[in-house]
């Protein structure tokens, strides 16, 4: 685990060695006072005045100081300081030392804004993050860092929302990083119990609280639609259901509904070989609520949340759903399953119809849900998919606030038409064009007892290739649109039309 500690001594000038390594963060414009010639200050106004020190984004100059805060400097250009420079330029730079640093220091030669620490510790975070649940030698990544900023005491509450947000990541990515067989259904509800225990101190009971159900009670439920996707599978499917108690008992909560399947092979309409094992990490959108869930735990927000997560693996067998069939879901809407690969909606419209019990503010599910968001938006936004303004538009703002993006996706009708079926009240796909909208379509047919919003993940959750691994995106999204609500809650339906007093004769 990562700690982290906010502070306003001086690093630059500081003679105590007390960390491996340190980042000295400069935008285009900045000014180091010459006249401190102690630590690190003394080398780099020398730096300076040569005109070694540049602020392109990502640009570093590295050198040694065996008498200063920490022996291992560089000096690194933030550009103009905006949120994405300083996550760029960080992440690169401690992505590079995490195997050989363990503590560090980085420091703002300037007052800092709060959007600009909170990348800085995310950006930290997020390079200094090495896996090790299935892999003994590997190295231990970043394990303490402290952010020094003149204007400290100015940052507390950025301070530790941005802890909370890092803490948020990096549950979710530990888990949606593990493989299939170190993260079934039955581990993440494990983990979802172990989590909530921590968060009560503990204790048998307080503001977090958590069921598991098995899959008798999922049958109890009728939900037929997430049954059919586990069918195929050895490993028995969970319904997970955690609540977060901020308010009043009575007050509406918001529930966040992730996609929790912890291998998708495709089922019968099996998918091929190339990449295939990239599918562990279908369970991301269920990763984000657990991790949504560790960050409420650090800032305990005056809110009610609850997070739902339909658990199960997606895999061929005799046993398994077949194209064609027809399976009932708990709204008692039937569905065709033409494609078994689209098995995403399935075991999610079962836990939006479940979601209805709780009279929610507004319901968010979060899912990888199919591979053309990832050719429409690429991995730099998720699809944000609803028809409600108001949801769209809070959902949006806390995307660009937690520089976590995200991009709205039409919702016409017609995108919908093409869901029909002859056997069925609807199938499960539509035809080959504009795939990410018509499965946020089939989802819609589930959600009208509240305002829903839908975030299509699939390019967003996790990055392939060298670096490949999950982002925990979209905790830092979730965490700030719980704590814009917390502060100006949103009606998200519209008043009811007041009736028109029949006038008199
Ligand atoms: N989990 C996949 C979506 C996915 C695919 C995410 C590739 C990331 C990369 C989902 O269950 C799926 O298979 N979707 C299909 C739907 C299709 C059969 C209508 C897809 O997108 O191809
Ligand atoms: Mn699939
Ligand atoms: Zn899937």
């Amino acid at each position: 685990m990562m700690t982290f500690s906010l502070t306003s001594t001086d690093f630059l000038t500081s003679t105590k060695p007390q960390y491996e390594a340190v980042l000295v963060l400069l935008q285009d414009g900045f000014s180091l006072s010459v006249k401190k010639s102690a630590g690190i200050a003394a080398v780099l106004a020398q730096a300076e005045a040569q005109k070694h020190l540049q602020t392109a984004v990502g640009k570093s100059l590295q050198f040694y100081v065996p008498y200063a805060v920490a022996p291992r400097v560089c000096a690194l250009g933030i550009g103009q300081g905006r949120a994405a420079d300083i996550e760029k330029a960080v992440k690169g730079v401690v992505r590079g030392m995490a195997s050989e640093v363990t503590k560090l220091a980085i420091v703002f030669a300037q007052e800092a804004t709060p959007e600009q620490l909170s990348a800085a510790v995310q950006a930290v975070a997020a390079g200094g993050y090495i896996y090790q649940a299935t892999k003994p030698s590997a190295k231990k990544g970043v394990q303490k860092v402290a952010v020094s900023v003149p204007n400290a005491s100015a940052l507390k509450t950025a301070f530790a929302q941005a802890q909370a947000t890092a803490a948020g990541v990096a549950f979710a990515r530990e888990w949606a990083n593990r493989p299939g067989n170190h993260a079934t259904p039955r581990l993440l509800g494990e983990a979802a119990q172990a989590l909530v225990q921590d968060a009560n101190g503990g204790k048998a009971k307080g503001a977090f609280s958590v069921e598991v159900l098995d899959e008798k009670k999922i049958e109890k439920l009728g939900m037929g639609a997430f049954l059919s996707v586990a069918r195929g599978s050895e490993e028995p499917p969970r319904f997970i259901v955690l609540q977060y108690q901020g308010a009043a008992k009575n007050a509406a909560p918001y529930v966040f509904v992730g996609k929790g399947v912890t291998f998708d092979t495709g089922g019968i309409s099996l998918k091929p070989g190339a990449a295939m094992d990239e599918m562990k990490f279908d369970m991301g959108g269920a990763a984000s609520v657990l991790g949504l869930f560790e960050a409420l735990r650090h800032v305990q927000p005056k809110v009610n949340v609850v997070g739902l997560i339909p658990a199960t693996e997606n895999m061929p067998s005799g046993k398994a759903t077949k194209p064609g069939d027809v399976v009932t879901s708990m709204s008692g809407q039937t569905i065709e399953v033409l494609n078994t690969d689209a098995e995403g909606r399935l075991i999610l419209c079962d836990a939006l119809t479940y979601a209805e019990r709780f009279k929610p503010q507004a319901v968010v599910d979060i899912a990888t849900l199919t591979g053309n968001i990832v050719m429409a938006l690429g991995s730099l936004r998720a699809g944000l998919f609803t028809q409600n303004d108001k949801l769209a538009q809070q959902l949006q703002h806390a995307a660009d606030q937690a520089n976590d993006l995200c991009w709205r996706m039409p919702m016409d009708d017609a995108y919908g038409v093409d869901l029909k079926s002859n056997f069925a009240d609807m199938g499960n796909i539509a035809g080959p064009k504009a795939g990410g909208i018509s499965a946020a379509k089939f989802l819609e047919k589930f959600t009208q007892a509240y305002p829903w919003a839908h975030l299509d993940i699939a390019g967003a959750a996790w990055d392939s290739g060298a670096h490949k691994g999950a982002t925990g995106r979209p905790v830092p999204l979730l965490l700030q649109f719980v704590l814009n609500m917390e502060k100006a809650p949103i009606a998200f339906v519209d008043e009811p039309v007041k009736k028109t007093r029949s006038r008199r004769k």
